[in-house]
């Protein structure tokens, strides 16, 4: 298993094609509010110059754009996201005010201090490698600027295997406790201005950016994804996806999983 993967562990993260990308649009971590916890608390203005390292379908792009009317741009792993973006900025009229590129957040395609503030929203743990993703966020920040990222929180005392048992299902690597977070930041020798941790079923509902249903999926959603994956992965990949749902979900509830967000320079 390595950490390029997309929850379902035979499929690699930069073939998933467009229809796929649908996928992670639902799994925006601590939704839009936890995004706007983020500016808030980083203090985000339209002054500002930012980059959004996994911007995934682009949606905090384009929520920041519009609500600070700032200067931000988008890399994802994934060709596919980043055509989806460039929709999604286009549908919303802001196609040409936005920026989004093809980029890997081990070595982003950037010089020293560009930007006010970086954020990675549930890709650091993607990635593979935490400690250089977040180096490279820190390389690429201005000095004194913060970074920001959000990524899966497991309970302290869930034992190894239970969270191996986890991590398989999400297509990670493994899962961290916030403690284990807090230690790599360190040893990026990057200092913590501000936490944020949610527990509970109800940072998953969030996770929906129209926080309107009791679920993930909607029925006409679920039938959209399970058509794009039978016809890429046969019928595995639907029941791995049926299974991850209700693993991931049950977990929340429990309050074995939860989402970490961090706000650090
Ligand atoms: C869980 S999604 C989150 C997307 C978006 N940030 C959001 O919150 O809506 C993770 C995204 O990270 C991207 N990703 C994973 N590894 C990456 C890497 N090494 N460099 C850039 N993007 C990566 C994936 O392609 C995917 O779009």
């Amino acid at each position: 298993m390595t950490g390029m993967t997309a929850g379902m562990n035979n499929i690699s993260l930069e073939k998933i094609g467009e229809d796929y990308c649908d996928f992670f649009d639902y799994f925006h971590p601590g939704g839009k509010d936890l995004s706007f916890w983020i500016a808030d608390n980083a203090g985000i203005n339209g002054n500002m110059k930012i980059l959004d390292v996994g911007c995934g379908m682009g949606t905090t792009v384009c929520l920041y754009y519009q609500k600070y009317n700032c200067s931000i741009t988008g890399i994802d792993i994934n060709p596919a996201m980043i055509s989806r973006s460039k929709k999604r900025a286009s549908e919303k009229g802001i196609g040409d005010k936005v920026h989004f590129k093809t980029g890997n957040a081990l070595n982003l395609e950037f010089e020293d201090n560009s930007f006010d503030f970086v954020l990675n929203e549930g890709a650091i743990t993607l990635s593979g490698n935490p400690h250089k993703a977040i180096e490279e966020m820190k390389r690429v920040v201005k000095p004194g600027h913060s970074i920001a990222f959000v990524d899966e929180l497991v309970r302290h005392d869930i034992n190894e295997k239970k969270k191996a048992y986890y991590a398989r299902y999400l297509g990670i690597d493994t899962l961290r406790t916030e403690k284990q977070w807090l230690q790599i930041i360190k040893e990026c020798n990057v200092e913590v201005k501000t936490t944020n941790s949610l527990w509970g079923i109800d940072s998953v509902y969030k996770m929906r950016l129209e926080n309107k249903r009791k679920g993930l999926y909607s029925f006409g959603e679920k039938m959209k994804l399970f058509t794009s994956i039978l016809s890429g992965e046969g019928l595995k990949g639907i029941f791995d996806v049926v299974k991850i749902e209700t693993i991931f979900i049950k977990a929340y509830r429990e309050r074995t999983l939860g989402t970490f967000a961090v706000i650090a320079g």
